[in-house]
């Protein structure tokens, strides 16, 4: 039966060890220059509703180092920006790729479209959940921590698609998260019960300093996502104190490691002392969007 990548909640922990077991392999075969043609003859189709840098070209580039190819296709130049149906659109692009990665709005949508398609779909971004980014922020984490297991991750911000991330992978790995967004800002509350249900440790707070104590990881995103524009001047009130910067990487561990998924905006969510800083990994984690993702590609579509 095909498998698809929409949430990491539809994974099991021992099935995503194996992806990061694949990512290192991959990454060090590519660092090597060793050959690893293992999508030889294969085409990702990629469908963007919504703008990005990191995800199309790292997608992209990967497909063309697995010996494939891929396909931009966006909303606005395909007749799916003029209303076809996605379950066609599913039912045709399933007779010409051997897989599809979608950046949209609706995590619905993503599932309808795995529903009616006959190849592996990969989640690129919806207004939900942004689960490639996980895993790439998790492998740099096992990168500069050796391993996600006994860190304290600490989330601030937006209880956005990236904060829902963050907490279905607490519920599926096992480790302590902690987050902290504005009264009103609270991630999907589904997402919540049905992390608490699996048995995820997450701390809810208002409190950005009681979440980033003694954490190892800290992360934080935009406080307007792609769609939410207009807020932006409301947001930029109802976050302030919320941000990323030298009082609180002070409180954190002294080894802490920060992460944002990026596009950063710079002194609002966090300090730009602080992404240039010692601490910060931003762009091994951009990197690691490309390993990672080569690995699930691999992992859906030999
Ligand atoms: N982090 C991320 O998904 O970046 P892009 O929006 O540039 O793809
Ligand atoms: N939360 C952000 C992530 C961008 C990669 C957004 O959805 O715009």
């Amino acid at each position: 039966m095909k498998k698809d990548f929409l949430s990491l909640s539809d994974w099991t922990r021992e099935d995503l060890d194996k992806i990061f077991e694949l990512t290192r392999e991959l990454k060090q075969k590519q660092k090597q220059g060793q050959r690893h043609h293992q999508l030889a003859g294969q085409t990702l189709g990629m469908l963007f509703e919504k703008s990005s840098t990191r995800t199309r070209v790292s997608f992209e580039v990967g497909m063309f180092q697995l010996g494939g190819h891929a396909l931009f296709l966006s909303s606005g130049t395909t007749q799916m920006g003029r209303g076809e149906p996605i379950q066609d659109t599913g039912r045709v692009m399933s007779r010409y790729v051997d897989g599809i990665m979608i950046r949209t709005f609706s995590q619905e949508l993503v599932e309808d479209l795995a529903r009616f398609s006959t190849i592996p779909i990969i989640n690129g971004l919806t207004d939900m959940y942004h689960p490639c980014q996980l895993m790439a922020d998790l492998f740099t984490v096992i990168e500069h921590k050796g391993s996600y297991e006994g860190q304290v991750f600490c989330w601030i911000g937006d209880g956005n698609n990236m904060a829902n991330s963050w907490i279905n992978a607490a519920a599926v790995f096992g480790f302590e998260l902690r987050v902290a967004t504005p009264a009103g800002y609270e991630p999907e509350t589904g997402v919540c019960e049905r992390a608490e249900q699996a048995g995820a440790k997450v701390l809810y707070t208002n409190d950005p300093f009681e979440a980033a104590r003694g954490a190892d990881v800290l992360n934080t995103d935009v406080w307007a996502s792609m769609g939410q524009e207009e807020e932006q001047e409301k947001r930029k009130q109802a976050f302030a104190g919320f941000q990323i910067n030298r009082e609180i990487v002070e409180v954190a561990d002294a080894e802490c490691i920060v992460l944002h998924c990026l596009p950063a905006h710079r002194d609002e969510e966090i300090t730009d002392e602080v992404i240039e800083g010692g601490h910060s990994v931003v762009f091994d984690e951009a990197e690691n969007r490309l390993h990672v993702q080569k690995a699930i590609m691999v992992t859906l579509m030999q």
